[in-house]
């Protein structure tokens, strides 16, 4: 849901404010948070690869839930979103 009219969506990555505009994805939000989704068992930061669901690189834990694919997710107001989830 969109802040007031202003037509964008703040929410929290890994307890940073961050602001998208509405309609974006949480992949969205991460990136411009500067994060990576999650890291590899080898300790390589992993993100967004395919964009569509498949892959499931873009995993990350959206309001305590885990496994949530970033990229098939918008942006929701106080959304709590942590990576190398
Ligand atoms: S980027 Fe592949 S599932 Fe999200």
């Amino acid at each position: 849901m969109p802040d007031s009219k202003s037509g964008s969506v703040t929410l929290s990555v890994n307890g940073s404010r961050v602001s998208v505009v509405a309609g974006a994805t949480v992949a969205v939000a991460v990136a411009i948070a500067g994060q990576a989704c999650r890291t590899s068992v080898s300790g390589e930061p992993r993100g967004p690869l395919c964009g569509m669901g498949i892959c499931y690189e873009c995993r990350v834990s959206i309001n305590g839930m885990p496994h949530c694919r970033s990229c098939q997710i918008l942006c929701q107001s106080g959304m709590d979103v942590r990576t190398d989830g």
